[in-house]
C-alpha cells in the first residue's frame, strides 16, 4: 500500500513558513534574526499540536520526537533547515521541514504506531549567508564543529551565534540523535526540470570550500601616481576573480567557483583602492580535483598578490568534503520511487546541506523535486505543488520502511 499526506495541510504549511520574513520580493530568514525565530515558534506550535516531545539543542537545531513502540534505538529522522539566504523563495530548506510535519500529521491521523520514533528536524544556520560555517546546525550535531566555536562566529554587524541564540531563544541543552537520516530537498539546479524528471535519487553531495580573503595594497593618488607605481588591492582582486574561474575551467568535471562577495576602501572615486575584502566559494564533486583545486587556488592568489606588491590575508570558513551517501539507503529510496512510479535519475547535489554532515553519523540520503529552470537562491524559486506532494510522499514511504522495519 503507498501512504499518502494530507495535501491541503501541507501546501497550507508551506505557503504559511513562505510568508515569514517575506520582505517585498523574496524572503529573508537569514539565521537567528526576528523572521528565523518567528519561523522556528511556528514550527514548535505544530510540533506541539501533533504531541511531539519537543527538543532544542545547544546550537538551536529543534526537533520534533514521536515516540515510537521501541524506545530504546534513535529515532529515524527527516529534516532540513528553515533559515534562508538574504532573497530566498519559499522551497529551500522548508519543504524538507514541512514534509517531516506532514509525515507526522499522517502517521497521527491514521493513529499508526512505528516500531521505531520518528523525528523532524530544523538545522540551525544551514545557509551560512549571515555566519560562517554554514550547516552550523549539523555540524555541531554530529561533533563536527565545537559549540564553542560555533558561538563566537560574528556577523557582519560584529553580533555573535551565541547573543543571537540566548536573544531569541534557541540557546537549548537537549541532544538529538537519529538512526538514520532523510532529506527533501529541491534540487535548486536546471537537471530534474529540463529533463522532465519528477525525483532525483541523491548519491552524494559535492565538496564546498569557502574562504575569506582581505588584500592590502596602498591607498594613493588617482591622477598622479603612475601605474607601475600602484599597488592597486582592486585591479589584484579583479585578476583573482578571473584567475580562479579559469582554474575552475581548466579542472572541468564541473568544476565551480564564485566570488560572491567584494568590498573595497577607501571606496572614493579618486584614490587608488588600499584593500579589498571578498569571499571565494569553490565546489568540486571528486575528492581529487577537490583537494588539487584549492590549492591552486591558495597558490594562485599568492602569486597575483607578490606580483602586485600586496600583503593579504586568507582565511578558509568551510571545507565541507564530498561525501557519497550509504549505499543501502539510496537503494531503499530508489525501490520506493519505482514503486509510486516516479520517474527519475541518480545524481549527486550541486548545493551544500545538512544531510552532508549527517551521513557521518548516520545511514542518510536525500531526495531532490525538480526547481523550475534550476532557479533557488532568489525569489524566482519555484516547484510545482505536485512536485512537493511526490516529494514529500516518497519521503513517507521510504520513513515508514525504515521505522518499522530497518535492519540498516
Ligand atoms: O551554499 C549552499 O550550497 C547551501 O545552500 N548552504
Ligand atoms: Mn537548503
Ligand atoms: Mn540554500
Amino acid at each position: 500500500m503507498n501512504h499518502e499526506i494530507n495535501r491541503e495541510r501541507f501546501l497550507d504549511s508551506l505557503l504559511e513558513m513562505g510568508q515569514i520574513g517575506k520582505n517585498g520580493k523574496g524572503v529573508n530568514r537569514l539565521a537567528l534574526n526576528d523572521s528565523d525565530k518567528k519561523a522556528r515558534d511556528r514550527l514548535i506550535e505544530w510540533f506541539r499540536e501533533e504531541n511531539l516531545e519537543v527538543l532544542i539543542d545547544p546550537i538551536g537545531n529543534i526537533s520534533g520526537l514521536r515516540k515510537g513502540k521501541d524506545k530504546h534505538k534513535p529515532p529515524v529522522m527527516v529534516g532540513s533547515h528553515l533559515d534562508t539566504v538574504k532573497k530566498a523563495g519559499i522551497y529551500d530548506g522548508a519543504l524538507g521541514v514541512l514534509a517531516g510535519l506532514a509525515i507526522i500529521r499522517y502517521l497521527n491521523q491514521e493513529d499508526i504506531q512505528t516500531n521505531q520514533s520518528v523525528a523532524v528536524t530544523s538545522f540551525t544556520n544551514e545557509e551560512g549567508a549571515r555566519f560562517q560555517p554554514d550547516m552550523m546546525g549539523s555540524m555541531v550535531c554530529t561533533g563536527k564543529l565545537d559549540p564553542e566555536t560555533a558561538y563566537k562566529a560574528k556577523d557582519d554587524d560584529g553580533i555573535t551565534v551565541k547573543e543571537e541564540l540566548q536573544r531569541i531563544g534557541y540557546l537549548g541543552k537537549d541532544r538529538i540523535f537519529a538512526s538514520h537520516y532523510l532529506e527533501l530537498h529541491v534540487e535548486q539546479g536546471p537537471i530534474l526540470h529540463s529533463e522532465n524528471l519528477q525525483i532525483g535519487v541523491v548519491e552524494g553531495v559535492q565538496g564546498m570550500a569557502w574562504w575569506d580573503a582581505e588584500y592590502f595594497g596602498e591607498a594613493n593618488h588617482a591622477g598622479t601616481t603612475p601605474l607601475h607605481l600602484r599597488k592597486d588591492a582592486l585591479l589584484a582582486t579583479a585578476e583573482t576573480c578571473v584567475k580562479i574561474r579559469e582554474i575552475a575551467e581548466r579542472i572541468g568535471n564541473e568544476t565551480v567557483v564564485t566570488m560572491g562577495r567584494l568590498q573595497l576602501k577607501p571606496d572614493i572615486r579618486n584614490v587608488i583602492p588600499s584593500s579589498t575584502f571578498f569571499t571565494i566559494d569553490f565546489r568540486q564533486y571528486k575528492t581529487d580535483l577537490y583537494e588539487a583545486g584549492q590549492k591552486t587556488i591558495v597558490n594562485q592568489i599568492k602569486e597575483t598578490t607578490k606580483k602586485h606588491g600586496l600583503e593579504y590575508t586568507l582565511t578558509k570558513t568551510v571545507d565541507a568534503k564530498p561525501v557519497k551517501f550509504q549505499n543501502n539507503m539510496v537503494s531503499l529510496i530508489e525501490e520506493k520511487t519505482r514503486q509510486l512510479g516516479f520517474n527519475y535519475k541518480r545524481m549527486h547535489s550541486g548545493a551544500g546541506h545538512d544531510a552532508q554532515f549527517m551521513t557521518h553519523i548516520c545511514p542518510t540520503a536525500m531526495i531532490f523535486v525538480p526547481s523550475i529552470n534550476g532557479k533557488s537562491h532568489s525569489p524566482e524559486e519555484f516547484t510545482t505543488k505536485n512536485d512537493c506532494i511526490n516529494g514529500a510522499n516518497l519521503l513517507l514511504n521510504c520513513v515508514l520502511d525504515l521505522a518499522n522495519h530497518s535492519n540498516m
